[in-house]
């Protein structure tokens, strides 16, 4: 089954609590941190995450894109994650493991992100520890970015890997996903979708997560 996680990313800020109500048939919320430095932008962290945390059940899948996210993990981990991707190109292997060292110690599951750039065979040395593998089909930064085609051959790679290693583990996919490319990388096999102006500029946001999820 195909899960859909929409992204706060293309909410309004100042209606927070509102517009996670809006997404509450969706499977998981992906919560995108942002420092400035590991990519070209500044969005939220520590206090808002607790502060959703608060008021909404749902699974927080955070997507940490940070510069050397093991030094903000645990505080993440305290903050109300379920989930938590770091990106393999953000800090070294011994920091990366470290990282995911920190998520197991708070029972919180472990994700590695890709930027496009990189190998799929990047994540061999974590997968049989892994939750969930994020691989990005856009450039990290931004929402409302087209897909990157380029990336299919990359998640039919890291779907091999997966099924080798650790077949339990999930594959998530991250930009520019709408109903078309939806379909495109389920097929490659992604089987959690993050969706945020797909979903949010829906007209229908519960039959737009249908749809996503290939229900209609
Ligand atoms: C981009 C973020 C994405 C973003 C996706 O760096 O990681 O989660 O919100 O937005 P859409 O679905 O609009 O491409
Ligand atoms: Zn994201």
């Amino acid at each position: 089954m195909v899960k859909i996680a929409p992204s706060i990313l293309s909410a309004d800020f100042c209606n927070l609590e509102r517009e996670i109500q809006r997404v509450q048939t969706a499977d998981l919320l992906h919560v995108d941190v942002m420092d400035g430095a590991f990519v070209p932008n500044i969005t939220l962290g520590l206090p808002v995450v607790r502060s959703i945390r608060k008021h909404t059940d749902m699974q927080l899948d955070l997507h940490l894109m940070i510069d050397k996210p093991v030094r903000y993990v645990a505080q993440f981990c305290e903050a109300g994650a379920d989930l938590v991707s770091v990106h393999l190109e953000s800090d070294h292997p011994q920091n990366i493991q470290k990282a995911l060292d920190i998520m197991g110690e708070y029972g919180v599951k472990k994700a590695v992100a890709l930027r496009p750039i990189t190998s799929p065979e990047a994540i061999l040395p974590y997968i049989d520890q892994l939750d969930m593998v994020l691989v990005m089909t856009v450039e990290p930064g931004f929402g409302g970015q087209p897909f990157m085609e380029s990336q299919l051959k990359t998640i039919t790679r890291v779907r091999e890997i997966i099924q080798a290693h650790n077949p339990s583990c999930d594959l998530e996919v991250d930009g520019g996903i709408n109903p078309s490319t939806a379909r495109r990388v389920v097929e490659a096999g992604a089987n959690v979708l993050v969706a945020g102006s797909a979903v949010y500029k829906a007209a229908d946001i519960p039959g737009r997560i249908r749809e996503l999820r290939g229900q209609n």
